[in-house]
Formats: C-alpha cells, sequence, structure tokens
C-alpha cells in the first residue's frame, strides 16, 4: 500500500522552489510524482545542511521536528550520513533530481522503460522512477550496505518495490539488463565500461561528471551501435564522487607531483563529447 502523499502545502511551496530554478513551471507528470512521493519519509531523523561557509549544520527531528519537515521539503541537498568527517551520502537536492529527469525524458517517454538508478541512498530518487515507471522497471544499486538496506526500507513503507542491488554501480548489474537509462546519483570522471556494455542500443545515460577539466555537469550520452556513447555535457550538478574499492597495493613511496599545462576555448557544455 502507498503511503499517504506529500503535506500538500510542503509539496507546493517544494515545486514552486523547483520551478523558480528550473525557470519554468516542473512539468505535470513529473510534479505529481513529487507530489504522490513523499521526501521527509526517505530521510532519517538526523540530517545535515550547508550552512553557506561551506560546512554543515545539524537538523534533528527529536529536537526541532517543525524545522526538520521544512528542511525536508525546501530545495536543498540534505547529507546523510558522515564518513571519516566527509560527507558520504545524501538526499540530492530536489531540483537536481528533476532536471536529471526532464533530461531524460521522463515527463513524455511512455512505459515501459527499464532503468538503472546507481547510487540508492534515500530511495527518494528511486521512488520517484517507481511513480513514473512502474516498479518492475526500477533497478537501483547502493554501494554501502547500511544504507542499501534503509534505502529499500524507506521504499518498502513508502510503497514501492524496486530491485535493490548492495554493490558497486560501476560494474552495473547485468542480471537486469540491457536499460533503456542508466542514472547516475553520484559523479564520475570516466564511463565505466560496464555501463555502456549494460544500456539497450540508443538508451540514455545520465551521469553528473567530476574530472580535472570539467568540474560538475551532467553529461548525457546515447549508446551508439559500435558499442560508444556520444552526447553533451549540461551544466551544475554537484554529486559526491563514486566510491571506488581502497587500492590493495601500495602506490609509489616517491610521487610525481610534476605538473602540464595548457589551455583550450572550448566550452565543456557547448561541446559534444565521444565517449
Ligand atoms: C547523492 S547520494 C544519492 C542520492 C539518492 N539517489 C537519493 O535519492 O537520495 C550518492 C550515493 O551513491 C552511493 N555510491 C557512491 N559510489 C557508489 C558506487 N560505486 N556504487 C554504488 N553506489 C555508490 C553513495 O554511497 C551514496 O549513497
Amino acid at each position: 500500500m502507498r503511503a499517504p502523499a506529500a503535506p500538500a502545502a510542503h509539496a507546493q511551496q517544494l515545486l514552486a522552489q523547483i520551478g523558480q530554478f528550473l525557470g519554468h513551471p516542473v512539468p505535470p507528470v513529473l510534479a505529481q510524482a513529487l507530489r504522490t512521493v513523499p521526501r521527509h519519509l526517505f530521510l532519517p531523523d538526523r540530517i545535515w545542511r550547508g550552512d553557506g561557509q561551506g560546512g554543515y549544520e545539524l537538523c534533528d527531528r527529536t529536537v526541532e521536528p517543525d524545522r526538520w519537515l521544512e528542511a525536508a521539503y525546501t530545495d536543498v541537498s540534505l547529507v546523510t550520513q558522515f564518513t571519516e568527517g566527509l560527507p558520504t551520502s545524501s538526499a540530492s537536492m530536489p531540483s537536481m533530481v528533476l532536471r536529471t529527469l526532464l533530461l531524460a525524458g521522463l515527463h513524455t517517454l511512455p512505459s515501459p522503460l527499464s532503468v538503472v538508478e546507481m547510487g540508492t541512498a534515500t530511495g527518494f530518487n528511486a521512488a520517484l522512477l517507481c511513480a513514473l515507471l512502474g516498479d518492475q522497471a526500477v533497478t537501483t544499486i547502493e554501494w554501502d550496505a547500511a544504507l542499501a538496506k534503509v534505502g529499500e526500507r524507506n521504499l518498502h513503507m513508502a510503497g514501492y518495490t524496486p530491485t535493490v542491488v548492495r554493490g558497486d554501480g560501476a560494474a552495473g548489474w547485468p542480471d537486469r539488463a540491457p536499460y533503456d537509462l542508466i542514472l547516475s546519483t553520484f559523479s564520475v570522471d570516466h564511463l565505466p565500461p560496464a555501463w555502456t556494455a549494460q544500456t539497450a542500443q540508443g538508451g540514455r545515460i545520465l551521469t553528473p561528471w567530476n574530472s580535472a577539466w570539467c568540474c560538475y555537469g551532467t553529461l548525457e550520452a546515447t549508446t551508439r551501435p559500435d558499442g560508444s556513447a556520444q552526447g553533451r555535457f549540461h551544466p551544475f550538478a554537484a554529486y559526491m564522487p563514486m566510491r571506488r574499492p581502497r587500492p590493495t597495493t601500495p602506490g609509489p613511496t616517491t610521487a610525481d607531483h610534476s605538473t602540464q599545462h595548457a589551455t583550450t576555448k572550448l566550452s565543456p557544455w557547448a561541446s559534444p563529447a565521444a565517449i
């Protein structure tokens, strides 16, 4: 059974903020999904908001329930886990989530469509995908075993049953491939080969991108018959980086810190990228 929808006034406030970010109203199909999936059900009691000075401030539901609910329906990302002092999981900023769904064309595409989400975390984005495409169409992969459990529990409590996998998103999930859409919610600096291999021909890959030359964009690529993918970058998408296994062999004892410099007039936003 599905959980009751998001509190109407809160959902409306969030939709207005997202519309402001997008520069146009949220398309009806996506607005309906956002009203249907109550974001607060996916958040833990303790969440951290950016304090505007590069740090974070805690908001604890048991101490400040009204402020906590307000944060749940404000267009900000909310950190849900720190590891060794660094944020390692979050509920993504709703306008970023919605913009990615728009880029993926989910406001217009007919169902069914099979999609794999990389980075389950709270499960909120996976729930939106279920609301749009149906539970059967959705697979979601989370690196962190504890988070995968929490994400799956949140999804079930809200009434959604996608396939939740505890694993390394870089390897994809061949059992349910090929996918029409791979949608990552962590950033990468290269396309893992499994992603192109597990995308149906003509399928799409959307992922935040963060590399030495291109900070925080969203790559939107379509797979081609030869197994490669081609697409372009869209601006803005500050997502956490992909977690990787720690190296088991020690690195070099003396690091080579020499650098090489070059300049280009090429804009990463305007140029097509062949990957
Ligand atoms: C920004 S959060 C995802 C937000 C989430 N989709 C939501 O709706 O709340 C990024 C998540 O990606 C996960 N992650 C990072 N690297 C990963 C990997 N290699 N494989 C699978 N999940 C990974 C992190 O553990 C973290 O929970």
